[in-house]
């Protein structure tokens, strides 16, 4: 019998998946990712129940946290990839690993083939194939949602239905929602209304003003060669430092964003996103950043950024280019050691403070006071020079 690994999530179109993939003539091996979204309220174990209900014959779960942290969320991190000025690309970072042990799990099962739930429309099945297709590009690659003859969710009921596929009626679901520990993605429903504001209940992990707490909160962190290492002065692991940073902006209201984005397949998207730590972790990091960094190479990482965050957005995580991105971006964190202390209030989260030994920030030069130690003689010719190219 053929055998395909699906990446798995529990919802209805992966449940659906595993039974048209039998329909299909194969054997099915679920593989769920544990990337953190079980914080959500969402139970793993009831999850692959329903994986073997639906018929799968195997299932895979893998609690890949602190992997990604590590090796996919602080590299994004570190080279302040932001895509279009809002998107902290929590959804298109999980990518890539799912993708990676798909893979494995596909050798270890001696499976030719990979399964996805994603839609012909979107980003993540790109970010999916290609991502499969350089890791191991003989792999063959299903997308049942991409041909298969439903053309709703009632008709996914229906078909759930008839052969008692379990799915989680609890949740009504006026949105589509992908999270995990970087950030929360929703879109679909009353959000595809540009003209309309999200409404409060759309988000999951934010409070919106109402909720808010009425007094602002201040948190330091600590990096160490860009990588957040401690919060009030406490050592955690970065996964845990992300949880605690996603309760405290939480409640501050901090990290929402809304916004109309362009997709790789060509069309514009409205996407409501919620990542409060990510968004903590960004201000912070980009702060210390300005105290360590030299200007040239300040402004330079500034287009690294962008083109980092569109290899991520692109699914080009396994690519030559962010390989070499990566070494640009982690030669200019040696230095990067230090603390800066946030406000948190009413949305926003404003660094108020900022050390580091290798700050090259000197009060002597700057001052307007008496120490002041900067030749202002000097300013004269630099001037002249600098001037001269534009002179007619
Ligand atoms: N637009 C985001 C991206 O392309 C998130 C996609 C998934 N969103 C969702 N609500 N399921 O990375």
């Amino acid at each position: 019998m053929k055998k395909v690994v699906l990446a798995y999530s529990g919802g209805l179109d992966t449940s659906c998946i595993v039974r048209w993939l039998k329909e299909q003539g194969y054997e099915v091996v679920c593989f769920i990712a544990d990337l953190g979204q079980g914080l959500g309220g969402e139970d793993l174990e009831e999850i692959e129940a329903r994986a073997l209900a639906a018929g799968a014959s195997k299932v895979y779960i893998k609690d890949l946290q602190d992997e990604f942290v590590n090796d996919f969320v602080t590299p994004s991190l570190k080279a302040n990839a932001i895509y279009e000025g809002k998107y902290l690309l929590a959804t298109a970072l999980g990518r890539p690993l799912i993708a990676k042990y798909l893979v494995e799990i596909a050798h270890k099962e001696k499976a030719k083939a990979v399964a996805h739930g994603c839609t012909g429309k979107g980003n993540d099945q790109v970010r999916f194939e290609v991502s499969i297709g350089i890791l191991d590009p003989k792999l063959e690659i299903i997308a049942p949602v991409r041909e298969w003859e439903f053309k709703s969710r009632e008709e996914e009921m229906e078909y759930a239905r008839i052969y008692n596929i379990p799915i989680d009626v609890s949740k009504k679901k006026p949105y589509s929602i992908d999270r995990n520990l970087w950030g929360v993605s929703i879109e679909a429903g009353v959000l595809e209304d540009l003209a309309q504001e999200p409404p409060e209940n759309a988000y999951i992990i934010t409070k919106g003003p109402t909720g808010q707490y009425t007094y602002p909160k201040y948190i330091e962190i600590y990096f160490e060669k860009g990588v957040p290492k401690k919060l009030d002065g406490r050592v955690y692991k970065l996964k845990t430092l992300i949880n605690h940073l996603n309760e405290i902006g939480g409640v501050h209201g901090v990290g929402r964003a809304d916004l109309v984005e362009n997709r790789l397949v060509g069309i514009k998207s409205r996407e409501i996103y919620e990542a409060p730590a990510a968004t903590i972790l960004h201000i912070a990091h980009k702060e210390l950043e300005s105290l360590v960094l030299d200007r040239e190479t300040a402004h330079f990482k500034e287009i690294i950024a962008l083109k980092y965050a569109e290899l991520v957005y692109y699914g080009l995580w396994f690519s030559p280019l962010k390989e070499a991105l990566d070494s640009f971006v982690n030669s200019t964190q040696k230095r990067l050691s230090g603390t800066i202390k946030l406000k948190l209030f009413k949305g926003n989260c404003v660094p108020v403070t900022r050390k580091s030994s290798h700050s090259l920030y000197k009060k002597e030069l700057s001052t307007y006071g008496k120490d002041d130690k900067f030749d202002q003689k000097l300013a004269e010719g630099f001037i002249k020079l600098w001037g001269l190219p534009y002179k007619r």
